[in-house]
């Protein structure tokens, strides 16, 4: 072969080794049909790529070319020992162009001695380095020629192996994201698991631990769950609860507001589409069935879906199979239903605006949410919970509620329920300039006599007494009953604080530690 010859094919071969490391993620691979490729234009007679395993600090083969692979596989070289060993130790490279003559060379394969009967070969071995750091080494055999040039030879391998090395640098950072973002994932589902935990769900009163009763009872079950309640009650909450308390936790939560979308849409959002099913679908898309497969599928405000798309959902729920949009392929999926309501299915179906068939499907076993006013004493631990909430989110310094505005939130009808209640206090806090919630940071609805339950005309007289009052008691709770350091926290005197907690009957007693 002349130079020009020889050039063009080294060109080819650096072609060729480039296109397949940079063609997959599979290295080991990429590896043998890289030593593949030396074999063919290279007149390589041996090679193999050998690795270091970080934790026994062995160097093994993880490709090789001309070799039986199995019993390679097994040869392991510690750093050190044999020429391989001495390449990896050093990072530098060893040519010996003649390994009859060379005592170091161990030949742990046995097949060089073997193919030394024959005719003479010469072994090249470069480090493979990551970060200036060996991380392996690939050694080639050629046939012995006095007249080869070995420098060009080392320079050649030494190009492949920096080739290598690109590769694997790039698959470790990949390997590092991959691992990152499967530990991120881990993380946030434990974190989404703690958040619908039980611990999370606020409120003690008789009605609610009925409701935990049956969540408990249910979740690990797949049973079909219809959660019933007024708006604002923790249907949704319930949902994420039984979820995340049943075997299917480690899968999916999809959600699907049926009154959110739009009657169009529905369809191609449950049950996915095929690529040209309808104008402007241009690819593929899955369904949240699809997507839900294994875990749950929540159907939220189920009451709004329209008759043709509960046909079709009836159908999925009887044989628990569907084809997309536009498509013939029969799906069939794993899923466990929870669905919920705030309309009255009864009426709904009276009206035939809901399918009878399908509320049966639906109604396997019905949650109800008890409205908030129906469960008083869960008004202030939930009140106490949404007060710690927003201090800490709109980092304010509020520490309690006060007694008349206690009451006020005691004595509302709540017809939003715990979404009204929530956005009551987050508007307190918002509103709130010093450490205690008053009455007046409390909206007007709850003000007002009708709000509060009191059938009494509110004048300006006992309107600004009862806040007088409520501000006086502040001041003694806080200085445990001193009414010296009470005047001076409202700016006034010792006398008028007197006169006002006579006026007024309040028991500084009860203050006093
Ligand atoms: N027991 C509870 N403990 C703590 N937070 C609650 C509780 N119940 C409801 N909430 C909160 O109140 C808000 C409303 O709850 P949710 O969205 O579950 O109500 P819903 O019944 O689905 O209402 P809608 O019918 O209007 O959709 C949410 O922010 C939820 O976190
Ligand atoms: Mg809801």
């Amino acid at each position: 072969m002349n130079t020009e010859q020889s050039e063009a094919r080294k060109l080819k071969t650096f072609l060729e080794v480039g296109q397949t490391l940079a063609g997959t993620f599979q290295l080991t691979d990429a590896m043998s049909r890289v030593l593949m490729t030396l074999g063919r234009h290279h007149e390589m007679v041996y090679g193999v790529v050998m690795m270091l395993d970080q934790e026994t600090k062995q160097l093994g083969i993880v490709a090789s070319h001309g070799l039986d692979h199995d019993h390679a596989r097994r040869v392991k070289y510690r750093a050190g020992e044999g020429i391989t060993g001495r390449v990896l130790q050093t990072g530098k490279p060893i040519v010996v162009p003649q390994i009859s003559l060379e005592p170091a060379f161990l030949d742990r394969l046995g097949v060089l001695k073997k193919a030394l009967r024959r005719r003479e070969l010469s072994f090249i071995c470069v480090p493979i380095l990551v970060n200036r750091n060996p991380v392996g080494v690939l050694c080639a055999s050629l046939h012995y020629r006095a007249e080869r040039e070995y420098e060009h030879e080392l320079t050649f391998f030494s190009i492949i192996a920096t080739m290598v090395a690109q590769a694997i640098k790039v698959n470790h950072l990949i390997e590092a994201d991959k691992q990152r973002l499967l530990e991120e994932n881990t993380h946030l589902k434990q974190e989404l698991r703690e958040r619908y935990d039980f611990s999370h769900i606020i409120g003690n009163s008789s009605p609610l631990r009925e409701v935990y009763e049956l969540v408990t009872q249910v979740a690990r079950s797949n049973t079909t769950v219809l959660l019933r309640g007024e708006s604002g009650t923790g249907k949704e909450l319930i949902a994420h609860a039984i979820h995340y308390n049943s075997l299917r936790a480690s899968k999916p939560f999809i959600k699907v507001s049926c009154a959110a979308l739009p009657e169009t849409l529905i369809e191609s959002e449950l049950f996915g589409y095929e690529k040209g099913a309808f104008t402007g679908a241009q690819g593929r898309k899955k369904g949240r069935f699809e997507l839900a497969d294994g875990g749950t599928l929540f159907l939220d405000e189920i009451g709004d879906l329209n008759i043709s798309t509960q046909i079709k959902l009836l159908r999925v729920l009887q044989e628990r199979e569907f084809e997309r949009l536009g498509g013939t392929e029969t799906i069939k999926v794993n899923v466990r239903l929870i669905a919920a309501t705030n309309k009255d299915m009864e009426k709904a179906i009276a009206e035939s605006q809901f399918r009878e068939d399908l509320y049966y499907r639906l109604n396997v076993f019905a949650i109800f949410m008890p409205p908030l006013r129906e469960r008083k004493s869960d008004i202030l631990l939930l009140a106490d919970h949404f007060l710690e909430k927003y201090a800490r989110e709109h980092g304010k310094r509020i520490k309690r509620i006060s007694t008349p505005a206690i009451d006020m939130l005691s004595s509302y009808h709540w017809p939003g329920n715990v979404r009204e209640l929530e956005n009551t206090i987050e508007r307190a806090v918002l509103v709130c300039e010093t450490n205690v919630i008053h009455g007046h940071h409390l909206p007007p609805t709850l003000q007002t006599a009708e709000g509060s339950g009191t059938v009494t005309t509110l004048k300006l007289e006992t309107a600004v007494e009862a806040y007088e009052r409520d501000m006086i008691q502040d001041a003694l709770k806080t200085t445990r009953g001193n009414r010296k350091k009470a005047a001076k926290m409202l700016d006034t005197t010792e006398r008028i604080i007197g006169y006002k907690v006579k006026k007024y009957g309040i028991d500084c007693d009860r203050f006093r530690p």
